[in-house]
């Protein structure tokens, strides 16, 4: 790979028709690290991964990926990288482990050579046990690790994910990231969009938001949370007969206070740690038995309802199966 960046979009467009799916979206993914592209249902983040990987011909502007323009280069641009699409496209009469050893003998591997990675990445993904039975038997989160073995086979330095883990229960949501994290920490740089602004979060080191084709924000998670608002500071309290004296007290050492009366909170804002600490003592001393008590950042929905004046997370519309009828 080159010096530069891993992925460059400079100023891509996509027009279809009369719809401008994606506005002049600019951004720069350093080598080695991951980059979120984050945006509700049709924002253009398929559209932007699919030309980035010369999968789409852009109307106007350009990419490049390891230091390979994708209109001039598109050879060496599909040699640097990998692509996991928005479904999987492993053949589901073979097995997981001949899903691996079937596009490494595409790619020319040798052999042996071959045997050793499936081993591998059949370890890596979790696997191992499940690699003789055929894919069809699998569940959604066993197929989207296996569609990510196998994009790993020819091991290129850049991986695009397209919504990795949509329709995933949570637990092979949480199984995915941290095979994503070992990816990451070997040296692959990951270009990965996603709805959740949770994914982001804690997978990515810069966001960028998209929002009807254009980019509306960029920065690292904790940057763009900050931009959000003020944090607050939330206080449960043991019983709820205790609430009224609790928020009286609260009043004397916080400029506004919301009470919740169902879950036994209180929230007020709060600048840092600092101003927890300082709440934290005025509860120690005054009999009012608290269950918890802690600093609330704005969370990246926050943010994006902040920017965009809606919610990112929408209704899930992709036909990707859930874990649920994918093992049936
Ligand atoms: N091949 C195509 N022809 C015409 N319009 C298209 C095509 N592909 C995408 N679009 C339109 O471009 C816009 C962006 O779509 P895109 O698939 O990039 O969004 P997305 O952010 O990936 O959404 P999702 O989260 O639902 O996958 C949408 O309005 C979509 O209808
Ligand atoms: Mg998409």
């Amino acid at each position: 790979m080159s010096n530069g960046p891993a992925v460059e979009a400079i100023d891509l467009v996509k027009q279809f028709g009369t719809n401008r799916a994606v506005d002049g979206v600019s951004f720069v993914v350093p080598e080695g690290t991951v980059l979120g592209l984050l945006g509700p249902n049709g924002a253009g983040k398929t559209t932007t991964v699919r030309m980035l990987t010369t999968l789409s011909v852009p109307t106007s502007g350009t990419g490049r990926v390891a230091g390979y323009d994708v209109l001039k280069e598109p050879a060496a641009v599909r040699r640097s990288m990998g692509l996991t699409g928005q479904s999987a496209t492993i053949d589901e009469l073979l097995t997981g482990r001949e899903n691996i050893r079937l596009i490494g003998r595409l790619y020319g591997l040798p052999t042996k050579y071959l045997h050793k990675l499936s081993d591998e990445l059949l370890e890596r993904f979790l696997l191992t046990d499940a690699a003789d039975r055929i894919a069809k038997t699998y569940s959604g989160g066993m197929r989207r690790r296996l569609d990510l073995a196998v994009s790993l086979v020819a091991s290129p330095p850049v991986l695009f994910l397209d919504e990795p883990t949509t329709g995933l229960d949570p637990r092979s949501r949480a199984d995915l990231w941290e095979v994503l994290r070992g990816l990451v920490k070997d040296g692959t740089t990951l270009l990965l969009t996603t709805q959740y602004l949770e994914e982001a979060d804690h997978l990515a080191d810069e966001i960028v938001v998209i929002d009807k084709g254009k980019v509306i924000a960029a920065g690292t998670p904790t940057q763009l949370k900050d931009e959000a608002g003020r944090a607050s500071v939330v206080v449960t309290v043991s019983a709820v007969t205790d609430l009224p004296r609790a928020a009286e007290l609260l009043r004397q050492h916080a400029p506004e206070v919301h009470v919740e009366e169902v879950s036994r909170r209180l929230t007020a804002p709060a600048s840092g740690l600092a101003d927890m600490t300082r709440i934290a003592g005025v509860f120690a001393g005054s009999g009012i038995d608290i269950d918890d008590l802690g600093l609330k950042r704005p969370s990246l929905d926050d943010v994006f309802l902040h920017l965009t004046g809606h919610r990112a997370e929408q209704e899930d519309t992709t036909e990707t199966p859930t874990e649920q009828e994918a093992v049936r």
